[in-house]
């Protein structure tokens, strides 16, 4: 048997009201449960066996929300804060009822893929330390690169606080001697973590973008700032690490 849930607070987190509204409804007659008219938001029904009708219409009960938004600066991946605006503030409001939040952190001036949710199970695989998800990144980077470059990120960075990296993968774009453009995929996730891989070898990020989780690539189509549901591909490209 699915979990229980209050009738008002199920049809409000469908999207059909606030839970006074929801009250209205109900007292209205509006509702009904296996065929039969319930008056109360109190009654708790199980959202997986039981037809709930809301004005004659069934109510499609889903429970987790899985969005891509592709980051801009400027915003922290938070769910609130003081001073700084959240990630969460670029979600439209239809999502409100959730209790949506951010999969892991992107610091302020990182752009790019980032899976807002609330399903705790799925953060959890995508971020444990055990689970390896790969991550990959393109930067730009403040000067040269090089094959030893490759090398040292193969065998793993040693970090300023004397943590050594896991193995990554550093693929070099384009490189001159001011500046240079790399995919950097890393299977772990410290802070700051691929400014201070780069740090470790002299040299500074000036842009940094995620571009993979696992399977999933960041959509080509999704604007900076802007997010959309994933597709059912794209969820199994996230969660099984299966390129689409
Ligand atoms: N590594 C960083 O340094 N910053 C991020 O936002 C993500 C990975």
């Amino acid at each position: 048997m699915g979990e229980k849930i209050r009738l008002d607070k199920l049809l409000s987190n469908m999207g059909k009201g606030s839970r006074s509204e929801m009250k209205d409804a109900l007292r209205f007659g509006g509702v009904k449960v296996n065929g039969v008219t319930v008056r109360t938001g109190k009654e708790k029904v199980d959202p997986e066996k039981d037809e709930i009708l809301y004005k004659g219409i069934q109510v499609v009960y889903v429970k987790h929300v899985y969005l891509i938004l592709n980051k801009p600066d400027g915003y922290i991946s938070a769910t609130e804060d003081k001073f700084h605006k959240t990630v969460l503030e670029l979600i439209s409001s239809d999502f409100d009822h959730y209790e949506l939040f951010p999969v892991g952190r992107l610091d302020i001036d990182t752009e790019g893929l980032l899976i807002i949710t609330n399903d705790g199970e799925l953060a959890h695989n995508l971020l444990a330390p055990k689970k390896h998800v790969p991550k990959t990144y393109r930067a730009i980077i403040n000067g040269p690169l090089g094959d030893l470059a490759i090398k040292q990120f193969e065998e793993g960075i040693s970090l300023d606080d004397g943590y050594k990296c896991k193995p990554a993968e550093l693929e070099i774009i384009s490189t001159s001697k001011s500046e240079s453009e790399v995919k950097l995929t890393i299977h772990e996730g410290k802070f700051h973590q691929v400014k201070r891989m780069f740090e470790a070898i002299d040299l500074k990020v000036t842009y940094l973008q995620r571009i993979k989780m696992n399977g999933l690539s960041l959509p080509d189509d999704l604007p900076v700032g802007e997010f959309r549901p994933l597709t059912e591909e794209e969820f199994v490209a996230l969660t099984q690490g299966i390129d689409l």
